[in-house]
């Protein structure tokens, strides 16, 4: 298929989309578009209905006993801030690290200037990688959360979340994920990696829409909920619904986005995220070598040999990154992006405060073809390309 564009900005939106994602939005737009939980008739159901199997299917992928503990948000950032303002309290103590994406800091910046939240952002080598130790000697009597990103959107450093979780689970402090980068291609099971709460976006590695995303919440956590307002539920009381997942969803949800959503989690389910991993992995070890090998370039992060997620950082010497990304996009046809990718944080632990940096993030429609293209590029914009006549 001729997508007519060279797709390297998946780490950010991930396109195409599977046919079923847009085929399961339009039907739903045609026959089940109506308010779910509000009025019983029967397009009312069959919405109620769209948004269940989207709780179904997410609920399967992480492992979560009960869907109803899964609630939508509108992407990772809008479920970081609905765990971090529901469970944080004025005085408390977080960890995070020094490589997270804006969407955990500034909430965190944020809460502590108006409540004096304090934080402690645990260092990462250049390469993103995080010592679990260090996490733990960061936990005072005070702490009531870990932060931390699964993979860094900027090196694709996995981050040891297991052992993470098993220091929170001991020292009785809550763990909040933020898997905008790892949720649909690295294998989240809440319960054996002890994460209380999951904040995932739609429209990346589970191959849905933008406008959708979610956070699990660990049936023994009650979360103070960030929007009030209608749910459908109780509409006598004052209050918010105690029941979930009314609780945390006010106001009439994406309803056609979660059908796209559970369309994305089902193909996701069926290719299996172990396999999606090992195509973007070898995908991105393809583009890796082929950088490498062009004089001038610098890679960031880990290392070829080690996992990572499909993030591919770098920097051209004497070429600024924006420069580049431009010309790939207007000479080649080769979307990338470049800058500071929202993470200012990642950026100082890497060392490329003053550059930021190039980033390319193949998806599991990437072909090998399209890689190597965008070597052949590189290769050119660097002044080492092979010259035709
Ligand atoms: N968080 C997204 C990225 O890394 C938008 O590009």
């Amino acid at each position: 298929m001729d997508k007519g564009i060279i797709y390297m900005d998946n780490a950010a939106t991930t396109w195409p989309k599977p046919p079923q994602v847009m085929e399961a939005m339009e039907r739903c737009m045609r026959e089940a578009a109506a308010n779910p939980g509000r009025g019983g008739h029967r397009m009312a159901v069959q919405a109620s209905r769209v948004l269940f199997e989207g709780r179904k299917a997410l609920a399967k992928l992480f492992r979560v006993g009960n869907p109803n503990d899964i609630a939508f948000a509108l992407n990772t950032t809008h479920a970081l801030n609905m765990a971090l303002a529901g469970w944080l309290r004025a005085g408390d103590h977080v960890v995070t690290t020094s490589i997270e994406h804006n969407s955990v800091r500034r909430p965190l910046e944020a809460m502590k200037r108006k409540l004096g939240l304090n934080v402690t952002y645990v260092g990462t080598d250049a390469q993103g990688r995080l010592d679990p130790r260090k996490v733990r000697e960061a936990i005072r009597s005070e702490t009531r959360l870990i932060a931390l990103g699964h993979s860094s959107n900027l090196l694709g450093t996995i981050a040891p979340v297991g052992e993470i979780g098993e220091i929170a689970r001991k020292h009785g402090v809550k763990l909040l994920v933020d898997a905008a980068q790892s949720a649909g291609v690295l294998d989240l099971d809440v319960e054996a990696m002890g994460i209380d709460m999951l904040a995932f976006p739609g429209h990346k590695g589970l191959l849905g829409p933008q406008g959708t995303g979610g956070l699990y919440i660990h049936p023994d956590l009650d979360l103070e909920p960030l929007m009030h307002g209608g749910t459908g539920s109780k509409s006598e009381a004052p209050e918010q619904p105690a029941v979930r997942p009314d609780r945390y969803e006010a106001g009439t949800p994406n309803t056609v986005g979660i059908a796209g959503l559970a369309a994305g989690v089902k193909f996701v389910l069926e290719q299996t995220p172990r396999r999606i991993h090992e195509r973007e992995l070898a995908l991105t070890r393809r583009l890796m070598e082929g950088l490498e090998a062009i004089p001038g370039v610098k890679l960031l992060g880990p290392g070829i040999a080690e996992e990572r997620t499909a993030i591919v950082s770098f920097l051209t010497e004497g070429a600024d990154p924006s420069e580049i990304a431009f010309r790939l996009d207007r000479e080649f046809g080769i979307a990338v992006r470049a800058g500071y990718h929202c993470t200012p944080l990642g950026h100082e632990s890497a060392g490329t405060t003053e550059t930021g940096a190039v980033r390319a993030s193949p998806g599991y429609f990437t072909t090998e073809s399209e890689i190597a293209s965008l070597i052949e590029a590189v290769r050119e914009l660097s002044g080492h390309g092979v010259k035709h006549n």
